[in-house]
């Protein structure tokens, strides 16, 4: 169950850098990124930007003012005929786990960019590990659609991506 006091809310250029921090953690442990570096803060001012400007949107979770949580949405691929898929990026701290707050995240990010018009949102899970995210994505609907085989690297590993996907149309595509 999630603590009540939890806000979720569009993300600000304040809240990058604490972003930033979280996903640093998953930089240095674990797959749920690859990479191997942490981000700089500009990448995160560049991103934040681009969604900003593409009507996408980027949430921070905040319990009691203190950001703990983030989640955005990406297009899967550049050029018009993606435009109403986007990918699904959710990062929590690590104490925040499994109370409930990425479920607020992902729930509120969806209704957000069915707003926009997009129609399919994919989640892409770095297969070591993965059983956590792979039930959180599929508590959510979503189901696995693929896996690309030794796609990713990190630290001289080779690594799986599953590909899930749940479609947000409320109506059956036209045919
Ligand atoms: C994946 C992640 C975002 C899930 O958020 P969360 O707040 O921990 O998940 P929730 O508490 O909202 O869980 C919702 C449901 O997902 C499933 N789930 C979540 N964690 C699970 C686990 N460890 N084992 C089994 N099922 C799990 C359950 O069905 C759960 O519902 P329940 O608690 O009523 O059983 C979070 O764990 C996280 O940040 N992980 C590390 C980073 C990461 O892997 N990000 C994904 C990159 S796209």
């Amino acid at each position: 169950m999630a603590p009540t006091s939890i806000e979720i809310r569009p993300a600000e250029r304040e809240d990058l850098p604490r972003a930033q921090e979280i996903h640093r953690h998953y930089v240095v442990a674990g797959y749920a990124t690859l990479e191997e570096e942490p981000l700089p803060l500009e990448a995160w001012h560049a991103l934040h930007g681009r969604l900003t400007g593409a009507r996408l949107p980027f949430l921070v979770a905040a319990a009691d003012g203190a950001v703990v949580g983030f989640v955005y949405a990406t297009p899967v691929h550049p050029g018009p005929a993606h435009r109403h898929v986007v990918q699904v990026s959710l990062y929590l701290a690590p104490d925040t786990i499994r109370k409930g707050v990425g479920s607020l995240l992902l729930c509120r990010l969806l209704d957000e960019v069915r707003t926009v018009g997009v129609r399919e949102a994919v989640g892409l899970i770095n297969d070591v590990d993965s059983e956590p995210t792979v039930a959180f994505f599929r508590s959510h609907g979503f189901t696995q659609v693929g896996r690309l085989q030794g796609v990713g690297l990190k630290h001289g590993r080779t690594v799986d991506t599953i590909l899930m996907q749940r479609s947000l149309r409320t109506t059956a595509p036209a045919l």
